[in-house]
């Protein structure tokens, strides 16, 4: 039987991504319940870019619920160098019982997929960061206690962030704007996927390259960096953002009571105001918390340990 894995926004419908969300606020409300789940087993971190929240936010999930974990960063491995992909993928699937990997090319993730007869999660590459949108939307039912009815908004970069909120926004059957520059629309086959998925869930998705009529009324602010990783010798790509900056004047256009989500690293005095970050519409702390908890509950759920989950202690 083929694994299931975790490479697109597209992988999980909308029942899976519940299960998710319910696996994730039973490990967040009782961590202790689940400490030797994972006992005996191993997962291989394969990470070609570097990462705080990602790479931390899954060993300690692991670890914390004993696994043992191995980090393999650009210089151990040297993927596709010093050893074709298929070969390391068959190797490492004789040793690891799942992988998160971080790549350049998505394609990459793809072909070790693949070969390697576990599951494989994304945790980002070029076109997309499933596991980051995934904890986002539990941050955003959290807060707001369902998407029915409430307006999300997207600032910024067509790039991986954006394109993994479209797919998962079109399966929950949110009301979702985004504003990007014009150079830089997310990409086109997931935006008419997401499309054609929200015809099934109601979910509007609706694209301007206008921020201020993307955040009109909105509960949800969301940005991204305007350089992403790999990126950052491209400074003329910043002109395309002039008026793109989610500062105090835009977050005035979505209302008082809007929250600012950002999935991380930010680059202050770019994407987003320093003041907008320290200010009180500012959750990204709590989101970045939650990539923990809804990292265990993906684990849980790819490695089909569902049935094993204790029930909620109230
Ligand atoms: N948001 C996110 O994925 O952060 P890292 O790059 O630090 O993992
Ligand atoms: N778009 C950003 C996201 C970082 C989590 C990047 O790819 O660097």
């Amino acid at each position: 039987m083929k694994p299931k894995h975790l490479i697109s926004a597209f992988d999980f419908d909308a029942a899976e991504l519940k299960t998710v969300f319910g696996l994730a606020r039973r490990v967040k409300q009782n961590p202790d319940a689940y400490r030797n789940l994972f006992r005996g087993k191993a997962m291989g971190l394969i990470f070609e870019k570097p990462s705080t929240r990602t790479w931390v936010s899954f060993e300690v999930g692991f670890s914390t619920m004993g696994g043992h974990v191995i980090y393999l960063g650009p210089g151990d491995i040297k993927l596709g160098v010093r050893e074709e992909v298929r070969d390391v993928a068959r190797v490492l699937a004789r040793y690891l019982d799942l992988v998160v990997m971080r790549t350049f090319s998505h394609r990459r993730i793809v072909e070790f997929a693949r070969y390697f007869e576990k599951p494989v999660i994304n945790g980002l590459s070029d076109l997309e960061h499933p596991c980051q949108v995934i904890g986002d939307f539990f941050t955003i039912e959290e807060v707001l206690g369902s998407v029915d009815e409430k307006k999300i908004a997207f600032v910024g970069d067509g790039n991986n962030v954006l394109n993994s909120l479209l797919g998962i926004a079109a399966r929950l059957g949110a009301q979702f704007s985004f504003a990007t520059p014009r150079e830089h629309p997310p990409d086109k086959a997931i935006f008419r996927r997401a499309l054609n998925d929200a015809k099934k869930t109601k979910a509007e998705l609706v694209a301007t390259h206008l921020p201020e009529k993307a955040v009109e009324g909105a509960q949800i602010v969301y940005t991204d960096v305007w350089l992403s990783m790999g990126e950052e010798t491209k400074a003329e790509k910043m002109k395309a953002f002039k008026g793109f900056q989610v500062n105090r004047a835009l977050m005035k256009r979505a209302g008082k009571n809007a929250r600012l989500m950002h999935c991380l690293p930010a680059h202050r005095g770019e994407e987003v105001t320093n003041d907008v970050m320290e200010g009180k519409q500012s959750i990204v702390f709590d989101q970045a918390e939650n990539r923990l908890h809804v990292q265990k509950a993906i684990l849980i759920y790819l490695l089909g340990m569902s049935g094993q989950v204790p029930a909620v202690v109230e």
